[in-house]
C-alpha cells in the first residue's frame, strides 16, 4: 500500500489523458448542449480508445456508465471546471491580463483555442516533462510548430522550485498574471502547494489571480464517510496518481487569506450546477466533493 501512494511517473499522466477524454466527449455534443468546447482534445487521446468508441458504441457506452456509477457526477463537475476556468481566462483577457501561467498544464489547450491570448498575453505551460514532452510532440503535429506566445517549462513540483524554473524561462514578476491550477493541487504534496502559493503571492503583479480546484481533506486522507469520496481516492491510487493534498471543508477562506490572498471565491457544486446545468443539462448530476476557488493578489 505504501508504494501505491507514490505517483507513478513512468510515462505521460494518465489523468491528463482522462481529462482530455472528458473534454472530447463534451465537445462532440451539439453546440446548444455542450458546456465546454475543445476541438483539440481528441489529439491527446490514445487513438485506440477513440476507435473502440466508434467501432463498439454500445460497449463504450457501458464503460462510461460503469464509470459514472463508480464516480457519480465527477465527469460533469470536471466539465463545469473547464467551463468556469475558460470563462475566467476570457474575462481576464478583457480586463488587461498580461501573463498566464498554467501549472500542471497537462493537455490544457487554452493557449491554442482562446482568442486574444496569442496577441496580448505571454503564456507559460508548466508541467512534468513526461507529460509535457508528449504534449509538445502533439502540438507540433497539429500546428506544425510550437507557438511563439507559449513558453514550456518542465518541472517536477516534488523536487524543483517553481520560482527558479519560471524566472529561468522569462517569467516577469511585475505583470498582472493569472495562475491556473486545474486538477493539480490534489496531486502534489502539501509542501509544493505551500511553496507555489507563497511564490504567487510574493512574485506577481498587482491584481494577479489564482484559480484552482480542490477536494476536501477527508477524501485525500480516506476519512470521508461518502462512498463517492472513497471511490475517487481508490480510483486515483489505481491510476498511479494518488491524491496528496486536500483542504478541510469550509476553511478555504482562512487557508487562502493566511497566504495574503483576498477576494476569495469558493465555488461549490451547487453554485456551478446552477450556473451551467440548465435546459438539456438540467438532469446531469455533479459531484459535491469537487470545489473550485478563485482569489486575488492585492
Ligand atoms: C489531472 S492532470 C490535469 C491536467 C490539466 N490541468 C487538465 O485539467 O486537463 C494533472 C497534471 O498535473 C501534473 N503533475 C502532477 N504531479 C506533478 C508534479 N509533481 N510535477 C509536475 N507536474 C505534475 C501532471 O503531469 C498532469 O499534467
Amino acid at each position: 500500500m505504501e508504494d501505491q501512494m507514490k505517483p507513478n511517473r513512468e510515462g505521460p499522466s494518465k489523468m491528463a489523458e482522462s481529462i482530455a477524454m472528458q473534454r472530447f466527449a463534451e465537445s462532440s455534443k451539439d453546440e446548444d448542449e455542450r458546456i465546454c468546447y475543445d476541438p483539440y482534445a481528441i489529439h491527446f487521446i490514445n487513438p485506440e480508445i477513440v476507435e473502440f468508441g466508434i467501432k463498439h458504441p454500445e460497449e463504450a457506452k457501458a464503460k462510461i456508465e460503469a464509470m459514472e456509477n463508480q464516480l457519480p457526477g465527477l465527469s460533469s463537475s470536471i466539465i463545469a471546471r473547464v467551463r468556469y476556468f475558460d470563462d475566467i481566462v476570457k474575462e481576464s483577457i478583457g480586463d488587461g491580463l498580461q501573463q498566464l501561467v498554467i501549472l500542471g498544464a497537462g493537455y490544457d489547450t487554452r493557449s491554442y483555442r482562446i482568442e486574444g491570448l496569442d496577441e496580448k498575453v505571454k503564456v507559460f505551460e508548466v508541467d512534468h516533462p513526461n507529460t509535457q514532452n508528449f504534449k509538445k510532440e502533439k502540438i507540433i503535429e497539429i500546428f506544425r510548430s510550437l507557438p511563439d506566445h507559449v513558453t514550456y517549462v518542465p518541472i517536477d513540483f516534488e523536487t524543483q522550485k517553481l520560482g527558479q524554473m519560471l524566472f529561468e524561462n522569462g517569467y516577469n514578476e511585475s505583470l498582472k498574471t493569472l495562475f491556473i491550477m486545474e486538477g493539480l493541487i490534489m496531486y502534489i504534496p502539501p509542501e509544493a502547494v505551500d511553496e507555489t502559493l507563497n511564490f504567487i503571492v510574493n512574485k506577481s503583479g498587482k491584481d494577479s489571480q489564482i484559480i484552482f480546484d480542490y477536494y476536501p481533506e477527508s477524501v485525500v486522507d480516506g476519512t470521508t464517510a461518502l462512498a463517492v469520496g472513497q471511490n475517487i481516492r481508490n480510483f486515483l491510487i489505481q491510476m498511479g496518481e494518488p491524491l496528496q493534498f486536500g483542504i478541510k471543508e469550509g476553511t478555504i477562506g482562512k487557508f487562502l487569506s493566511s497566504y495574503g490572498f483576498s477576494k476569495i471565491n469558493d465555488v461549490t457544486s451547487t453554485d456551478y450546477k446552477k450556473a451551467y446545468f440548465n435546459g438539456k443539462n438540467k438532469n446531469r448530476d455533479v459531484c459535491d466533493l469537487l470545489y473550485f476557488a478563485q482569489a486575488v493578489v492585492e
